[in-house]
């Protein structure tokens, strides 16, 4: 694509009336533009796949191909559907502004031309192309960034999961091989530092499951599979931790989705997770997995009526490291929404929450 700045761009004018075609191309070579100029849609067609322009001046009545044609061809074609195009009719035509619009016009200008109106008209059309030009630029900047960051959060993560397990492996060592020569202050401490890199264990594991589900380092392989199973799965783990009382889970079975299993798998644990953790202090626990028909989309939930929070409170609650219990009523890392939301973005799905405090949580979400 040509670089535009001010004043300037490459107009390639379409017009089987030669006359029309001149003045046209007088007017605004005046005003500095690179005009080219075609007589009819064939040619047009050919020239734009050639060299693309920035903006395209297309006559409606035209032999053979019209300018509705041509428009749609071009409309059809992603090398070229993003050039704007502004038709061009004489008032007597019969003129379907709605078509025009409809087909992919931007604007049109009408005939006899009077300079200032195409100049406004084209200068319009041209100056959006400019800043559509820069966001793309900038939004490019921003993936190569937000790439860098999470390749950072990868390489860091996993970085410091080795020099933790040295830590540990140092921990371990110390308890077990002079536990007895220690005192009880040395003991208390080294306690403490068990738990303390326990918790920042949970942090690393976290944080690098969420780089992996949105980074590019994990391709997604998408394939129909039994999510009731792996629910049941995720939820028998619970089960059998002895301090953790009995629960009622409903699961709904056979509930098929398709999408990546292991990525699908990490959501659903985080979400299953959550609803166990904040149920932990309920009086009769139950969790609730199962799936909605509403219209053509599938909606697939999970439902507990545990603590439950304050939704006015929640614009964040995917934000990473956003919580709204303490750490001290209930522990975690704040990571694991985060990780859920990118997840079900990936697989081109949505994910929402209805909750109340005291009442529960229901975690809402599509898979595209
Ligand atoms: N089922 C739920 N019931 C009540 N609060 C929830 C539930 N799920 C998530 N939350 C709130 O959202 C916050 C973020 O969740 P999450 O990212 O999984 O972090 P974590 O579980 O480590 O706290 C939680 O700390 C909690 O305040
Ligand atoms: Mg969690």
């Amino acid at each position: 694509m040509n670089h535009i700045n001010e004043n300037q761009g490459d107009i390639l004018i379409v017009d089987d009336v030669p006359e029309n075609l001149q003045l046209l191309f007088t007017m605004l070579t005046e005003q500095g533009y690179e005009v080219r100029r075609v007589l009819n849609g064939k040619q047009a067609l050919n020239v734009v796949r050639v060299e693309p322009p920035d903006l395209i001046l297309l006559d409606i009545k035209m032999p053979e191909l019209d300018g509705y044609e041509v428009c749609k061809r071009l409309k059809a074609d992603e090398t070229t559907q993003d050039i704007p195009i502004i038709f061009l009719s004489a008032l007597n035509d019969t003129f379907d502004k709605v078509t025009a619009f409809e087909v992919g016009g931007v604007d049109y200008i009408t005939k006899p031309f009077q300079l200032q109106e195409v100049i406004i008209r084209v200068e319009n059309q041209l100056s959006l192309l400019r800043m559509q030009r820069q966001l793309k630029a900038k939004n490019k900047q921003l993936e190569l960034v937000n790439q860098e960051l999470e390749a950072f959060t990868y390489r860091v993560s996993h970085d410091l999961r080795n020099h933790l397990n040295i830590l540990n492996n140092i921990t371990y060592l110390l308890n077990q091989k002079y536990s007895r020569k220690l005192d009880d202050v040395v003991q208390k401490y080294i306690q403490f530092l068990e738990e303390e890199s326990e918790r920042m264990g949970e942090i690393i594991e976290d944080l690098w499951r969420l780089s992996e589900s949105k980074s590019n380092y994990v391709n997604m392989v998408l394939n129909s599979f039994n999510l009731s199973v792996i629910v049941r799965k995720i939820i028998d783990k619970f089960n059998i931790e002895p301090e953790i009382k009995q629960k009622e889970f409903i699961i709904e079975p056979d509930v098929y989705v398709r999408g990546d299993q292991g990525l699908i798998k990490i959501a659903l644990e985080n979400l299953l997770d959550n609803a166990n953790k904040f149920t932990a202090k309920t009086e009769k626990p139950r969790i609730e997995f199962g799936q909605l028909k509403k219209k053509e989309q599938t909606v697939y939930f999970v439902k507990d009526n545990g603590v439950g929070f304050d939704s006015k409170k929640a614009a964040q609650l995917f934000t990473p490291f956003h919580r709204l219990h303490s750490n001290e009523d209930f522990a975690g890392t704040g990571i694991g929404l985060a990780t859920v939301k990118h997840i079900i973005e990936r697989h081109g799905g949505r994910i929402w929450y209805d909750a109340e405090v005291n009442w529960g949580a229901t975690f809402y979400f599509t898979l595209g």
